[in-house]
């Protein structure tokens, strides 16, 4: 099984296993119907009409539930056909250690499923890796959680300033995180991303009207992803006055046609500031 099985075998059994406390919220219909009826028994007829609307209510109820195994099945057909910027992230580190060099020393990368990357670049040699993960480690695995009490994983808000100091890490990958923050955000972020990076930082987002892997869920991203076109991301860096690596993204384009790989994620690169 290679890495990205594994990586795509993640993602699946954490969205299974998160089906459990969705449907418990919906289990708040329950206490409704009951009050509903007990408040009407001076009226048969009344409590009749009300014993029907409840039972309409418990086979709707039935009913969702049952329809949360189908939209399982859409969620798994969702992630084989779609595109996670993380999982680009895996396909690409042959190239951005071309690309790179000694510069992938000392690696932070900031985004969902960082666990999975993190392990990935720790079993490289000399090589060291942290990771922030922007969303939730509620599902981690216990190699996750083994990472987070070391310290190597952190849970952090990245709308707020990344807790480390300036360039604690040579290189800083950030994958997909990027697209769920507004562009108010944007511009704390992205000075914070060039701060804690001494030799660079690489952008992995996605691209206009693709389909995403991992299922938006509202709840955990506070707003769904907005996919914005290269142009867009050029403006924003130069906004914030982040000039592109020419020399990295050169050696990137190199390595990636050499080996045939085309990203499905835009990927860009950034320099740290001086
Ligand atoms: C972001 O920062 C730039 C440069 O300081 C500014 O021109 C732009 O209006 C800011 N955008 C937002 C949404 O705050």
């Amino acid at each position: 099984m290679s890495a990205d099985d594994r990586f795509f075998r993640l993602i699946t059994t954490n969205t299974m296993s998160r089906r459990p406390t969705r449907r418990f919220t919906d289990g708040g219909n329950i206490p409704f119907v009951g009050a509903l009826h007990h408040k009407t028994r001076s009226s048969p007829l009344l409590s009749v009409g009300l014993v029907v609307v409840g039972a309409f209510l418990i086979i709707g109820y039935l009913y969702s539930g049952s329809g949360g195994s189908s939209s399982d099945k859409e969620i798994v057909s969702k992630l084989e056909g779609g595109v996670s910027c993380t999982l680009e992230v895996h396909k690409s580190l042959p190239i951005l250690k071309k690309a790179y060099g000694d510069s992938m020393h000392k690696v932070l990368h900031v985004g969902p499923d960082t666990c999975s990357v993190v392990s990935k670049l720790l079993k490289e040699e000399d090589t060291e890796a942290w990771g922030v993960e922007p969303y939730d480690l509620d599902e981690a695995d216990s190699n996750c959680k083994s990472l987070v009490r070391k310290g190597i994983v952190r849970l952090a808000d990245i709308k707020f300033p990344l807790p480390y100091r300036a360039k604690s890490f040579s290189l800083v990958i950030v994958s997909e995180a990027l697209d769920y923050l507004s562009p108010k955000y944007l511009n704390r972020t992205l000075p914070e991303l060039a701060r804690v990076s001494a030799e660079g930082f690489v952008v992995f987002s996605g691209y206009p009207g693709q389909r995403r892997a991992k299922v938006v869920e509202i709840s955990k991203f506070g707003r769904p992803a907005k996919l914005r076109s290269s142009s867009w991301w050029i403006r924003y860096f130069v906004q914030t006055s982040l000039e592109e690596n020419e020399a990295a993204a050169k050696k990137f384009e190199q390595a990636a046609t050499k080996r045939s790989y085309k990203p499905a994620c835009q990927v860009f690169h950034l320099k740290s500031y001086h």
